[in-house]
Order: structure tokens, then C-alpha cells, then sequence
């Protein structure tokens, strides 16, 4: 087939960028590795990148086409090039560039290290002598994190570390939730609290765009939504997200809808309530700060009650009760109706790829990846101190 990319060339120690273009024949299997390593061997030998294991593990080759985090040895070209698109390959974002489409990983490695990525143990040894043995279920709480290849792809997309380059970013905090859900470590209590401080869990927006990019299913919002419910449920809750969390949840179970309007009141106190009243007045002016009083009740308030119940009465408080609603919320969004099993929905022509979910394997090695692999873009972002 024929392949034409246009890779954005950037030299740090010059400041130099320019967009080249490229055309050339490659096999039809090719990935997006191997076409650049055919750019290297024949076209151009000081094109930089970085590869090693060609097979979506060693997790060196993320790079971003056309504007978007891709894992290249993952990416084929055949679609794209019958298609007669032209990709704009960039390094990743967030990071900043070394040369083309290699970046410093410095920053990621330390938040990484920050993390304590080891099991810290404070089990009993079994009495039997034999191994420490741990079910099914409770493995499936961190069973996604686990497939963490550390390529950097959610981080390159991240848009709180965007605005704040110390926050710990999606790879970090699923690399916490990996040691915090494994029920051998001792240690969860010291995590949460400094994964909930300044820069850590509650820092993130939710724009889900780390869930979007991973290449291996890991997820690493849910990772976050997870170490949160861990810390609320370890009453761990002093920062201003968790406060906030904790009140909706309230306010569904007593209204049974989320009241935004009481939010400043009860999580910041009366100082701030009053030190924001000026647009709490813009808000009522404009018929906008829902002051009804008593406050509208839903109808069926008592099926968002007695789902609270169940969730508590089923010790499901935690990251149980992710893993729980991961597994429902997949049924939905494939359109699980009546009878019909999983499989008969991923069987269903045009259906989406078959998500990983947890304690079912991955298919295909495509984790939960179903989003459209081209998002449009022909600029790399500019990022402060030189990442793109
Ligand atoms: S969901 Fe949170 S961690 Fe993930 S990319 Fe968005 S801001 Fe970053
Ligand atoms: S969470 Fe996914 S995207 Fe992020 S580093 Fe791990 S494998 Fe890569
Ligand atoms: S080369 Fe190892 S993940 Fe792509």
C-alpha cells in the first residue's frame, strides 16, 4: 500500500519545528512502527522515536496522530491509507520533547515513583504454609490497573495536568489504586491520604480523555472515581472534591437530585457562602439558583434511597461498588436490553469493539477502547517548556 504522514520535526536543542511529509510503500499489515521505521531505514535516519517490543507491551512507542495519543505499534495504516488520509504524527503531550517524537519522561517517572509502586505487605502468613490466596472479587477491583503498560497515553491527553503540571495524572493514581485495591497491602490508609492531598485525586475534571486514549483498558478515571470512593469511605475527606462528593450523594438520597445550589453553603461554611454571595445574587436574578423551598422531591426519591441502602448493605461503599457499576454501566451503553447476553450484543453487526470488563479478560487485547482513533487536529498543542 501506499502511506504518505506528515511528522512533525522538532529539535530541542535548536528550538527548530518544522512538518515534513513522507510517502512511500509499506506491506499492508503495517502499523503506524512500522511505517516510521520504514521513514528511518530508507527516507530519513535522523527521524527520532522510540520502540522496543512492536507488540503494545513495553509501552515506549506512544506518539500522537493527528492530535490524539496512539500506542504506534498498535495503529495500523491500512484503513487509513486506502482512505487517502494523511495522519499528522506528533510527540505526546504534557511531556516535554527531546527530539521529534521523543519526549523527557522525567516527570512521569517521578510522579510514578512518588506513588510507592511496590506492595507494601502486612498480611499473616497462612497458617498452612502455603500462599496468600485472594478471591476472584476483590482481584477484580484492581484487575484493570494492573494492565498498565506505563506508555504515558492518558497523560499525554490529560487536561488537569495541563493546567497543572504537578498534578499526579491519570497513570500515577491508577498505578495507587493498583497497591490501594489489593487487599495484601498495608500501607492504604498512608496512600489515601497523600494521593488526597494538593495535586492528587480530587484535582482531576473528568473529562474521561485518559479512559478515551489508554491502549490497554486500564481506565485510569475509573482508577481515580475508585481511590475517591476508597477515601471517603476511610473518612478521608478534608479536601474540597471529596466534601463535594459527599454532599451529592446526600442530596440524591434525600431529594433524590443533585441540589448544586446548597453545595458552597454545606461543604465551605458560612465565610466563603458570604464571600460569594455577590454571584449568588447574579444566579437568583437570573432565575437561575433553584431556591425553591421545601425543595422539589423527585417522585421515585425512594429507588435512589433504597440504592444507597443496598450499596451499604452490600459493604459496597468503596471500589467494589465501581467495579460494580463498570459492569452495568457497559451493559447500558452497549444497549443491553431483556434477555440478551453480552455476547449477543458484541455479536451484533456494526457493534463496537467488546470492552474489557473486569474478571472477564480483555478481547482482542483492546481493552475498553472504542472510541474513534482519529481525532481531528492537524497542530500539535503547545505546551510550556517545550512539550506538545
Ligand atoms: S479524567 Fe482526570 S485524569 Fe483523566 S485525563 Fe481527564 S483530568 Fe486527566
Ligand atoms: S493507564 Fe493506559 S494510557 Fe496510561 S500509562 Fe497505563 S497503559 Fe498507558
Ligand atoms: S513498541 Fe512496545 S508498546 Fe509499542
Amino acid at each position: 500500500m501506499q502511506v504518505a504522514l506528515k511528522i512533525w520535526r522538532y529539535d530541542s536543542s535548536t528550538g527548530e519545528r518544522v512538518l515534513r511529509d513522507y510517502e512511500f510503500d509499506a506491506p499492508d499489515e503495517a502499523t503506524l512502527l512500522d511505517c516510521l521505521d520504514i521513514v528511518k531505514d530508507k527516507h530519513d535516519g535522523s527521524l527520532a522515536y522510540r520502540k522496543s517490543c512492536r507488540m503494545m507491551i513495553c509501552g515506549s512507542c506512544g506518539m500522537r496522530m493527528d492530535g490524539a495519543a496512539v500506542l504506534a505499534c498498535k495503529t495500523r495504516m491500512y484503513d487509513i491509507a486506502q482512505d487517502g488520509h494523511v495522519p499528522v504524527i506528533s510527540a505526546m503531550g504534557n511531556l516535554p520533547i527531546v527530539k521529534d517524537l521523543v519526549v523527557d519522561m522525567d516527570p512521569f517517572w517521578s510522579k510514578f515513583k512518588a506513588m510507592k509502586p511496590y506492595l507494601q505487605p502486612g498480611y499473616d502468613v497462612p497458617q498452612d504454609g502455603r500462599e496468600y490466596r485472594i478471591s476472584q472479587q476483590r482481584m477484580n477491583v484492581v484487575h484493570k490497573e494492573a494492565l498498565c503498560i506505563n506508555c504515558g497515553c492518558c497523560v499525554s491527553e490529560c487536561n488537569a495536568m495541563e493546567s497543572d503540571p504537578e498534578f499526579l495524572g491519570p497513570q500515577a493514581l491508577a498505578k495507587g489504586m493498583r497497591f490501594v485495591g489489593d487487599p495484601r497491602d498495608a500501607a492504604t490508609v498512608e496512600r489515601l491520604e497523600q494521593y488526597s492531598g494538593p495535586h492528587g485525586i480530587w484535582e482531576c475534571t473528568r473529562c474521561f480523555f485518559c479512559n478515551e486514549r489508554c491502549p490497554k483498558g486500564v481506565d485510569p478515571r475509573d482508577a481515580i472515581a475508585k481511590l475517591g470512593a476508597e477515601a471517603i469511605k476511610e473518612g478521608i475527606d478534608r479536601d474540597m472534591g471529596a466534601k463535594h462528593a459527599k454532599w451529592f450523594i446526600r442530596s440524591t438520597e434525600t431529594t433524590g437530585w443533585l441540589r448544586e445550589t446548597e453545595l458552597v453553603p454545606k461543604t465551605q461554611g458560612v465565610v466563603s457562602s458570604v464571600k460569594q454571595m455577590k454571584f449568588a445574587m447574579g444566579l437568583i436574578k437570573h432565575n437561575k439558583a433553584g431556591l425553591a423551598f421545601p425543595p422539589h422531591v423527585a417522585r421515585d426519591v425512594s429507588e435512589a434511597r433504597n440504592l444507597r441502602k443496598l450499596v451499604s448493605e452490600q459493604d459496597r461503599q468503596g471500589a467494589l461498588g465501581h467495579v460494580q457499576g463498570e459492569r452495568a454501566l457497559a451493559r447500558l451503553a452497549h444497549g443491553h436490553s431483556g434477555d440478551e447476553s453480552l455476547e449477543d450484543i458484541y455479536n451484533r453487526q456494526g457493534a463496537f469493539l467488546r470492552p474489557y470488563l473486569p474478571g472477564e479478560g480483555s478481547a482482542e487485547g483492546q481493552g475498553s477502547l472504542t472510541q474513534a482513533d482519529v481525532t481531528p487536529g492537524k497542530e500539535p498543542t503547545k505546551k510550556p517548556g517545550g512539550g506538545a
